[in-house]
């Protein structure tokens, strides 16, 4: 194998991080878990969050993909071969991931199109999950292949394979130096309109009015940490994977603080945007904003949302475009990262060019997301993504931080970032990787185990959470081990480039 693709320019190495961080999670999931974890006060186990865990495991893995020069199960090999599976865990994470997101991305385009004449009428949530999604009786009543969504699912994945097979530099990075600056000018552009409409001032005291009896609920807690990793993408393969990609002389820390904090800006921004549009539903409703809101998730983007452009009148048909484009765009920059994590992984392992690479691994993922597409697409989403994110990622970060922080010197790590960034990091960082983020996500852990057995999620069959959620997770953990006990094609791959 030649050498290994860098990254054209440090801003665009940067705004392929950032794509990959500002995803799905921050338009429709931050705003509401904001806004049902304590409002104001969910800032600050957010902000502890992000300091504590967020950005230290951010300098870990952009130091980890940059001093091993590999995707997540090299980088981890070359720490040690003990622990090469640990890499395939989150490489399997993000298939899973993968395969559902994109069919949310897939909705949001078909959206765009519904916005010219608002195609959901009066009766958005009838109209999604009758007429568009054709919602089945349950997981296991599949009822079909949906036309409407295969299209735009096509549309999704021929812009990601198309990022993908033109290269780090000449697919991706390309990729998000277009769909980044237009989404933010996008989103900026829905937020002012957002805030200045009336009702806003209202939409924004739900979202930010400060409960602070919430503060010691660990419930809040925990939907923080939760939502730092998934909003970071980290635990995911991918950010050690995208600074695999990096020019030896590269700033780390100074990096990760830009990722980090572009991201969270971005999520109040969208925060600003969502709840001022909701605002003025409510007013228009004579509602309280608690009663129009609705739930998180699928339901806002899908239902709320399209329910509060309804009352923008002449300005309906931009501000839906504009709200499902942003989707869409932050969508795919994310889907291309999640991707690549897995790619590069084949491609290290198997001593793969690139462009094989890349039509194997969409093909079958594409495949598995048709599944997706089907009339019980929304149970079995429903349920691989609460697996995935409470147990896949929530367990892989924990043994993440465990492994490289007890059985592995974080000096080696501390020393390769700090003379190439200009920030250094001191003890605070070690602290927060073997100390704070263990506890937490330890306890996080647990809990989510006990919740689940205590009460089987969402109201499902038991067996649909099992063949749907357990065995997903079982697929990731032995799936990692069986990958891991292959062979390298190129055992050399194992030593080389290790600084
Ligand atoms: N970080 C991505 C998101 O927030 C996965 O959607």
């Amino acid at each position: 194998m030649g050498q290994r693709e860098q990254w054209g320019t440090r801003v665009g190495f940067v705004l392929a991080a950032v794509g990959s961080a500002i995803g799905l999670g921050n338009i429709w999931r931050f705003p509401y878990m904001a806004a049902e974890n304590g409002g104001g006060a969910f800032f600050i186990p957010y902000l502890f969050a992000l300091l504590t865990a967020g950005i230290p495991i951010l300098i870990l893995e952009f130091g980890i993909g940059h001093k091993f020069r590999g995707s997540a199960p090299l980088s981890f090999a070359k720490l040690s071969r003990k622990w090469e599976w640990l890499g395939w865990w989150q490489v399997l994470v993000c298939f899973f991931i993968a395969i559902y997101y994109v069919d949310v991305i897939a909705w949001a385009i078909s959206y765009v199109g519904f916005s010219l004449s608002q195609a959901w009428g009066n009766a958005p949530a009838d109209f999604f999950f009758g007429e568009y999604l054709g919602l089945s009786e349950g997981p296991f009543d599949l009822g079909g292949l949906r036309t409407g969504i295969l299209f735009t699912l096509i549309i999704a994945w021929a812009v990601t394979f198309l990022a993908l097979y033109g290269g780090v530099k000449g697919g991706i990075e390309k990729a998000n130096k277009i769909l980044m600056p237009v989404l933010f000018i996008m989103t900026v552009i829905m937020a002012v309109r957002g805030v200045t409409l009336p009702g806003a001032a209202e939409g924004l005291n739900y979202l930010f009015e400060p409960d602070f009896s919430r503060i010691f609920d660990y419930k809040v807690w925990t939907a923080a940490y939760g939502q730092i990793f998934f909003t970071l993408s980290i635990a995911f393969a991918i950010m050690i994977a995208y600074s695999s990609y990096l020019p030896k002389k590269s700033d780390i820390v100074n990096n990760a603080f830009i990722t980090a904090f572009v991201n969270c800006g971005f999520s109040l921004l969208a925060g600003l945007a969502v709840f001022g549009v909701v605002g003025h539903m409510a007013l228009n409703q004579g509602k309280p904003v608690a009663e129009v809101a609705g739930s998180g998730g699928v339901g806002m983007a899908f239902i709320t949302f399209p329910a509060a452009i309804n009352t923008l009148g002449s300005l309906a048909p931009l501000f839906g475009i504009l709200f499902f484009l942003s989707l869409t765009f932050a969508g795919l920059s994310s889907l291309i990262s999640i991707n690549e994590a897995a790619i590069s992984a084949f491609m290290d392992k198997f001593n793969l060019a690139r462009k094989p690479a890349v039509i194997i691994y969409t093909g079958v993922a594409a495949a598995c997301s048709l599944v997706f597409a089907t009339g019980a697409g929304l149970y079995i989403l429903d349920i691989v993504d609460h697996f995935i994110n409470n147990f896949g990622i929530v367990f892989g970060g924990l043994i993440e931080v465990l492994l490289i922080g007890w059985l592995f010197n974080l000096k080696t790590i501390q020393d390769h970032v700090n003379p190439i960034s200009e920030i250094k990091v001191g003890s605070w960082w070690p602290f927060c990787i073997k100390f704070i983020t263990p506890v937490v996500l330890g306890y996080m852990a647990v809990m989510n185990l006990i919740n689940d057995f205590k009460e089987p999620y969402g109201g499902y069959p038991l067996n649909a959470l099992f063949w749907l959620g357990w065995f997903v997770i079982i697929i990731v953990i032995v799936g990692g081990f069986l990958i891991s006990a292959l062979k390298w094609k190129d055992e050399q791959s194992l030593i080389k480039e290790v600084d």
